[in-house]
């Protein structure tokens, strides 16, 4: 399954034309998950974008933000193996330090994930409104996972 999903998540990846696709395929966790975190973020940057009305609202673009931040949210949390939190990572030491709060936030993550993907339907929100209802929730999440969880830069 891990693979099934790295690959998908690969695609919609490509289909943002975001992130390096070396990276998705590289046996480092640390590469991983940073690769997945990144396609949250060009998901995040489309979607805000599209918020802000900087980027006009296209319910194939509001589909394909949900469905990366969909997929992410499935496989991030499998790349925090024991001794991943040494090297060139932004992960913090509490990943290790207290996994079920991790897990908790994970779990927040993909509640909200899998709430946007059933408002998303087959064809993406229908409007900004809808989208705005489906992701918002979404990037509500980022924030108190980073807070605890990730290194401040
Ligand atoms: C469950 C926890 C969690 C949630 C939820 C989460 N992140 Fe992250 N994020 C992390 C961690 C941990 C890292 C550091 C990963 C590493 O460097 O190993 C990270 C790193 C990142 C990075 C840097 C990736 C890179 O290239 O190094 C970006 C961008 C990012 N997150 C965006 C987001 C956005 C946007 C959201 C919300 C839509 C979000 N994250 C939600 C935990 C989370």
């Amino acid at each position: 399954m891990r693979i099934v999903r790295k690959m998908a998540v690969a695609g919609l990846v490509l289909g943002l034309g975001a992130v390096s696709i070396a990276a998705q395929a590289s046996d480092d966790p640390i590469e991983t998950r940073k690769a997945i975190m990144s396609s949250v973020g060009a998901a995040a940057g489309l979607g805000g974008g599209m918020m802000k009305a900087e980027i006009d609202y296209v319910p194939a673009a509001g589909k394909a933000a949900i469905a990366t931040v969909r997929a992410a949210s499935l496989t991030f949390g499998d790349y925090y193996p024991a001794g991943s939190d040494q090297g060139d990572t932004g992960a913090a030491a509490a990943i290790w330090e207290d996994p079920d709060g991790f897990a908790a936030e994970l779990a927040k993550f993909q509640a909200a994930t899998e709430k946007a993907a059933a408002a998303s339907g087959k064809d993406g929100p229908a409007d900004l409104d809808a989208f705005k209802g489906a992701m918002g929730p979404v990037l509500a999440t980022c924030k108190s996972c980073h807070e605890t969880y990730r290194k401040k830069n």
